[in-house]
């Protein structure tokens, strides 16, 4: 049997990657796995501790890690932790084997959302603006993306039809 690319979804904290991913994985009947909580199994720890004791830059290596274990199946539905496709390894093994999808919202939407969880370090530290400024250097990379599913103004229902109907051109 030739299991199908896995599906990753891309983008910025807050963009909704578990919630549609674990959607959707449903919906075509593939494992979903989300890279965050599989980091803080492997860590047994959360990942805001991680950031706290071990440091970013040890945070994005079990990242890297992690995400590069994953990468190596098929036929999975991947969530990516927001940072993860900005590293050139996990970046070039998506475009070489699988299909990714950027879920994108407008800034505001994304700095709301981010405001309503205060479990994300990076975020945490940040001011609007500069979380904004983060939006947009970050955008550089996700525009790497196979697609750009723009999710404003749309049901998880729909941004999930969008992404399957993407896929199954393929
Ligand atoms: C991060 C996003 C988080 C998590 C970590 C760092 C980022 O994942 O991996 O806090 O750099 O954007 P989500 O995008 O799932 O919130």
């Amino acid at each position: 049997m030739i299991l199908k690319k896995n599906l990753v979804l891309i983008g910025m904290m807050g963009a909704g990657k578990s919630t549609i991913g674990s959607i959707l994985a449903k919906k075509i009947d593939y494992e979903f796995i989300d890279i965050d909580d599989k980091i803080e199994k492997f860590q047994r720890m959360e990942i805001a501790k991680i950031f706290k004791i071990k440091g970013e830059e040890n945070f994005r290596n079990i990242e890297e890690k992690i995400s590069i274990k994953y990468l190596r199946d098929n036929g999975k539905v991947i969530a990516l932790g927001g940072g993860a496709f900005l590293n050139k390894n996990i970046q070039s093994l998506i475009a070489k084997n699988h299909v990714s999808f950027w879920l994108n919202w407008k800034n505001i939407t994304i700095i709301r959302r981010i405001r309503r969880n205060r479990k994300r370090p990076l975020a945490n530290k940040l001011g609007d603006e500069d979380i904004k400024k983060l939006i947009i250097n970050r955008n550089e990379f996700y525009a790497k993306a196979d697609y750009k599913i723009e999710c404003e103004n749309k049901t998880k229902l729909e941004i999930v039809e969008k992404i399957i109907k993407n896929y199954e051109k393929l």
